[in-house]
C-alpha cells in the first residue's frame, strides 16, 4: 500500500510542471503553497501565462488533500497571482499593468521600467503580511489600549524593547533608553540636525549623498561642506584639512554602502574617521537604513565611539515605506535635547505606527520576507554585473542600487533622457551633489522597483546597447 501511494507520488511529481516545496513552514500549507507561488512569480520562476498543474496532480506529488490545492489556487486568484480559465485551468496572471505598486513617487512613465527608486522589492507578501500584523494586533487588547494613550517623546518602552531585542539579532545591540522613535528615516536625519546643530554651523557628508540629508540641512539654513571621496566614502585626511579650517560640529556617513556611489567603508576608515571626530569634537550620524544582513555589516559607529555617534533606522527598506517607521540611537547625553525637538514638533510620534511596525518586524513572516529579498537583491546584482560588467558598475550585494560611472564621450544628462526615450527611468548624479559640487557624469541605477526580475533584465540590457551608441548630441550654432 505504501509502495502503490509513493509510486502514485513520484509519478505524480514527474509530471507537474511547477513542484513547489513546502518544507520548513510554519503557515497553514494551502497559505505556504501561495506564498510560494507569490516568490516563484517575483523571481521568475514562474511567467506570466504559465499553467499551474491540475490539483489533482499537485495534489498527489505533495501528498495533500485536493481540498488544500482548491484551497490555495482559489486564494492565489482571491490575490491577483493567477487567473483560472474554464477549459485552460489555472495561469499565472499577466502582471505587467497590475504588478503591485507601493510606492506613488515615481516620474517615470507609466509603460517604462522604473530603475529611479529606491523601494523595497513589490511583493504581495507584504500587504499580506501587514494585514496579518494588523489582525493581530486588533486582538491584543492592551496593545489597542496603549495606542490610545499619549506617550512619553521617546516611545511606549515596551516597543523600544521589542525593537532593540531585534537590532541585536542582526548585530546591532542597543539598549532601550538609548533608543527613541522616529516617523522613518528622513524624519531622524532631519530630526538630529534640528536638535544638536545650530542654525549656521557646518555638518559635513562625502560630495555625494543621500538627497533627504541636503534638503534636510539646507532648510535648516546649515552650511553643508562636501568631504572628497574615495572608493570607501569620506576621506579622513581630507576631513581632517576641512576641521583645520573651519568649525564641523557633525560627520553624516552611510558606511555599509553609501547611497549613491555603493562603497563601503572598511575597519581601518572607520577608524580613522572616528580618531578625526575625537579630535575635533564633531558627532558620527550614522545612517543604516540602506540596511543590510548581519554578515555583511561591519562595526557600527556607535559600537565604536558610543559617546559620539547616532544610529538611524527605519524599516522603509524592510518592510515598507509607507510606513513611516524609524528609530535613533543616540548617547544618553544627548537624549533630553533630541526629546525636547520631538516634543516641540510632534510630542511623539503615533504608538500605533510602532505597535504595527514592531509586531510585524518580528514576526516570523517578515523575517522569510526580509531573506527573500536579500537573496532575490543578490541575484539582482549579480545580473547587473553580468550586464553592464564591462563598465564596472558598482554597488553592494544587499544594496539597492548600483552606481554607474558612463564610458567617454557619454554624459549623464544625455544618457539620461536617451534611457527615457528607451523605456527606462535611471537618475543622474546631479540631486546627490553636495552645494555646487561638479556632477560626475554617473548614473544610479535601483534593481528593486521591478517587480519580476525579468522586467530589471530587460531595462539592464536596453541600458547595456544604449551605451554601446555613441550619444547623439546636437552641437550649437556659434
Ligand atoms: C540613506 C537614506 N536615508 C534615509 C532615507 C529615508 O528613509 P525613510 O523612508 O525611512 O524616511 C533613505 C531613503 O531612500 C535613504 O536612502
Amino acid at each position: 500500500m505504501v509502495s502503490m501511494m509513493n509510486a502514485i507520488r513520484e509519478n505524480a511529481r514527474a509530471r507537474c510542471q511547477w513542484l513547489p516545496s513546502l518544507e520548513a513552514i510554519s503557515t497553514p500549507r494551502y497559505q505556504a503553497l501561495v506564498d510560494q507561488l507569490a516568490a516563484d512569480i517575483a523571481d521568475g520562476t514562474l511567467a506570466p501565462g504559465d499553467r499551474l498543474p491540475p490539483q489533482r496532480l499537485l495534489a498527489d506529488a505533495l501528498g495533500v488533500t485536493v481540498g488544500t490545492i482548491t484551497r490555495a489556487y482559489r486564494e492565489a486568484e482571491r490575490r491577483g497571482l493567477v487567473e483560472a480559465r474554464v477549459g485552460s485551468g489555472t495561469r499565472v496572471r499577466e502582471r505587467r499593468s497590475d504588478a503591485p505598486r507601493f510606492h506613488h513617487l515615481s516620474h517615470a512613465a507609466d509603460d517604462s521600467i522604473d530603475l529611479s527608486l529606491s523601494i523595497p522589492i513589490p511583493h504581495v507578501m507584504r500587504q499580506q503580511q501587514l494585514s496579518g500584523a494588523l489582525a493581530s494586533l486588533s486582538r491584543h487588547d492592551p496593545s489597542v489600549e496603549t495606542a490610545l494613550a499619549y506617550q512619553s517623546e521617546q516611545g511606549n518602552r515596551h516597543h523600544r524593547r521589542q525593537l532593540a531585542d531585534w537590532l541585536t539579532t542582526q548585530g546591532l545591540p542597543m539598549e532601550v533608553d538609548e533608543l527613541l522613535f522616529t516617523e522613518g528615516g528622513q524624519h531622524a536625519d532631519y530630526l538630529v540636525l534640528q536638535a544638536l546643530i545650530h542654525p549656521g554651523e557646518a555638518v559635513a557628508s562625502a560630495a555625494l549623498t543621500y538627497p533627504g540629508m541636503i534638503a534636510a540641512a539646507r532648510q535648516l539654513g546649515l552650511k553643508h561642506i562636501a568631504v572628497p571621496m574615495d572608493d570607501q566614502g569620506v576621506r579622513p585626511d581630507a576631513l581632517e584639512r576641512l576641521c583645520q579650517q573651519q568649525r564641523i560640529r557633525l560627520l553624516y556617513v552611510m558606511p555599509e554602502h553609501n547611497n549613491p556611489t555603493g562603497c563601503h567603508m572598511g575597519p581601518e576608515r572607520r577608524h580613522a574617521l572616528v580618531d578625526v571626530a575625537r579630535r575635533h569634537d564633531m558627532l558620527l550620524l550614522e545612517d543604516g537604513v540602506q540596511f543590510v544582513t548581519a554578515e555583511t555589516r561591519g562595526t557600527s559607529f556607535y559600537q565604536l565611539a558610543p559617546d559620539l555617534s547616532l544610529y538611524i533606522f527605519s524599516t522603509s527598506k524592510l518592510l515598507a515605506g509607507g510606513l513611516r517607521f524609524g528609530a535613533l540611537r543616540a548617547p544618553a547625553a544627548l537624549i533630553p535635547k533630541l526629546c525636547a525637538a520631538l516634543r516641540a514638533q510632534c510630542w511623539a510620534p503615533p504608538d500605533l505606527i510602532a505597535a504595527v511596525a514592531c509586531q510585524w518586524l518580528t514576526s516570523p513572516e517578515a523575517d522569510s520576507l526580509m531573506r527573500w529579498q536579500w537573496q532575490e537583491v543578490a541575484i539582482r546584482q549579480q545580473r547587473v554585473q553580468e550586464v553592464l560588467g564591462a563598465h564596472q558598475p558598482k554597488a553592494h550585494p544587499c544594496g539597492f542600487h548600483a552606481w554607474l560611472t558612463l564610458p567617454d564621450p557619454w554624459r549623464a544628462t544625455d544618457f539620461v533622457s536617451r534611457a527615457a526615450e528607451h523605456g527606462v527611468t535611471v537618475i543622474s548624479a546631479d540631486p546627490f551633489c553636495v552645494g555646487s559640487q561638479p556632477a560626475p557624469q554617473a548614473v544610479r541605477l535601483c534593481v528593486t522597483p521591478p517587480a519580476d526580475r525579468t522586467t530589471l533584465e530587460t531595462g539592464l540590457s536596453r541600458l547595456a546597447e544604449l551605451l554601446e551608441e555613441e550619444p547623439l548630441r546636437v552641437s550649437p550654432m556659434v
